[in-house]
């Protein structure tokens, strides 16, 4: 069902602004910052594109017209939501690439924010040891060392044209505003008094009236750092005015990341996990995300099961898999954290007969409270955005990235205008103190020095006898490896298109706490089903904001952009 949403743009705005077009798509056409509507679905047969932002998947597709493949559709989609979706699309966040070249390889960027050379283990707890989550979740103090630009330069050798060229859309948008969508005015009027408390000089987001949908946010500022990196190139962002601008506002705010932090930070390459799931190939993004062996784990504890008799939304399907997504957080909270800090288990948490072993007392009847479930043993030897993207030469691109919580630490960086990301909450600020999305941890995510923090994120590519089938992923904290989780089955085991699979309710186990997270949608009798067999349910009100693309049988691409927000699909 195609859902539209017009954007209305109040008349004044359209008289004095003009309807400029984009200067870099030439003369009146194609993308309009001031009109622009949502497309949920579509069938493609070039490319394909789905994500959080209307303006972002149309500039992706310009840009393949223009010569780009994924990748540099990628890049350019990527800046384009640090202007247009600055809730989560980030320069001052940091996130998981996970790709694939039309040659077949398998490509694995992690630009995970890290920790900055002052940090220390106990840094959010008070003198008696009491945690302060108000520090790790606003502020200053809550910053990570951002990496996303330069995941996007690691990005660059699989692209085709310049960075130059791929940033000028976001710098545009920067510089001549878009319209806001509805969501965005309520996050702005909503957010207002944080924004107030948590900055320190004037930002673009703040006005004296209410924002409503269609007024056109300008950002200056952002535009002067996106032509910063522009010219210099990663030094643009991470030494130099931008960099000196972001010491000056953490210094502000007491917080503790210095030049030479920024200076040092590197994106790294890491093996993506493949696994087999019904005779497909799923690939995920390892350490020091989770999402990538949690999705691994719940396939397999899975797959020894007749899913597809089950059917979707029964509770014979659903006990199974909340079952499997009680066990892998047991695993997570336990054994994951940075690979280069930690030794993680990965190849025995990934194995057949340790996974067979965990769904060992798997009770076809009743929830297993998760008091008696702990991690596995293990001899001796532990608000976010997504982007899929996929073109007809074979390229795939899976990309996740976050500033953790809406809009990260509520501060932006004065003089630079990007938001700075929270992402050290999601350490384990001490043994068994829950995070902000209730994930505990221990030594395996502590904090430490140059560290990353441990992540949830699942960026997924799905090949079929070799080839490119599917591209997934969705931002929700500790829900997105149980999303992906869940759309891979109700495509594989329950035959869902693509529009299903991202809309269909979801439900969400983590092991603590002990309850299911579950949307709307769900019968009467399987709540209470459920309920009856001892889980305790908690309603919520969205999971995810997954973006799919699919292969289909004839070749074409059916994308989906998930109801749940302003994304949408793009592709021709
Ligand atoms: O890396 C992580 O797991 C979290 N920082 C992601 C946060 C997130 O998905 C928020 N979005 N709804």
């Amino acid at each position: 069902m195609k859902n539209k949403l017009i954007i209305l743009v109040a008349a004044s705005f359209i008289h004095t602004i003009g309807l400029a077009q984009l200067q870099w798509l030439g003369s009146g056409k194609k993308v309009d910052p001031f009109h622009y509507s949502q497309k949920k679905e579509g069938s493609f047969s070039m490319m394909a594109i789905a994500s959080a932002h209307p303006l972002a998947s149309s500039v992706g597709a310009e840009i393949m017209k223009e010569g780009g493949n994924a990748f540099d559709a990628a890049i350019a989609v990527q800046l384009v939501l640090a202007v247009v979706y600055p809730d989560a699309g980030n320069l001052g966040g940091g996130g998981f690439l996970l790709g694939r070249n039309k040659s077949g390889d398998i490509i694995a960027i992690d630009f995970r924010e890290s920790a900055p050379g002052l940090a220390t283990k106990d840094m959010y707890l008070d003198k008696n040891g009491a945690p302060q989550h108000e520090l790790s979740v606003n502020g200053h103090l809550s910053v990570g060392i951002p990496g996303t630009v330069a995941g996007l330069f690691k990005t660059l050798p699989y692209a085709k044209l310049s960075f130059e060229k791929l940033i000028e859309p976001a710098i545009e948008l920067a510089e001549k505003g878009f319209a806001i969508t509805e969501i965005q005015a309520k996050d702005f009027n909503e957010l207002k008094p944080e924004f107030l408390k948590y900055n320190t000089q004037p930002i673009a987001f703040i006005k004296n009236t209410d924002w409503k949908a269609g007024d056109i946010l300008v950002q200056p500022e952002l535009a002067e750092t996106l032509k910063r990196i522009q010219l210099y190139g990663p030094k643009g962002f991470y030494e130099g005015k931008t960099a000196e601008l972001l010491v000056a506002e953490i210094n502000r705010g007491n917080g503790i990341i210095s030049l030479t932090d920024l200076k040092n930070y590197e994106a790294k390459m890491r093996v993506a996990i493949s696994s087999k799931y019904r005779g497909y190939t799923v690939l995920g993004f390892p350490p020091p995300s989770s999402g990538g062996i949690i999705v691994s784990q719940l396939l397999t504890m899975v797959e020894p099961y007749p899913l597809k008799k089950y059917g979707y939304g029964t509770i014979q399907s659903m006990h199974l898999m909340i079952e499997a997504e009680r066990r892998a957080f047991a695993d997570r909270a336990k054994y994951m954290g940075d690979p280069d800090f930690w030794k993680v288990p990965q190849k025995t948490l990934l194995s057949n007969a340790y996974l067979t072993n965990r769904m060992k007392d798997f009770d076809p009847l009743k929830a297993s409270p998760s008091k008696n479930i702990q991690p596995g043993e293990i001899p001796e030897s532990d608000q976010t955005t997504h982007i899929s993207i996929m073109d007809a030469e074979g390229n795939m691109v899976s990309i996740t990235t976050t500033l953790n919580n809406r809009y990260g630490s509520k501060t932006v960086v004065g003089g630079a205008g990007f938001f700075l990301n929270d992402e050290m909450d999601d350490f384990s600020m001490k043994p068994g103190v829950p995070n902000l999305y209730g994930a505990v941890g221990g030594a395996a995510n502590a904090i430490a020095p140059g560290k990353r923090m441990l992540s949830s994120m699942a960026p997924t590519l799905i090949l079929k006898n070799g080839n490119p089938f599917c591209v997934l992923g969705t931002p929700g904290g500790t829900t997105i490896p149980t999303s992906v989780f869940q759309m891979i089955v109700d495509m594989v085991d329950f035959g869902m298109n693509a529009t299903d699979a991202v809309n269909k309710p979801k439900f969400h186990h983590q092991w603590l706490p002990d309850e299911v997270k579950i949307e709307k949608g769900f019968s009467v009798e399987i709540e209470q089903g459920l309920e009856n067999m001892g889980y305790k349910l908690r309603l919520v009100g969205g999971i995810g904001r997954s973006e799919l693309i699919k292969i289909l049988p004839d070749g074409k691409f059916e994308v989906a952009a998930d109801r749940r927000g302003d994304d949408s699909v793009a592709g021709y």
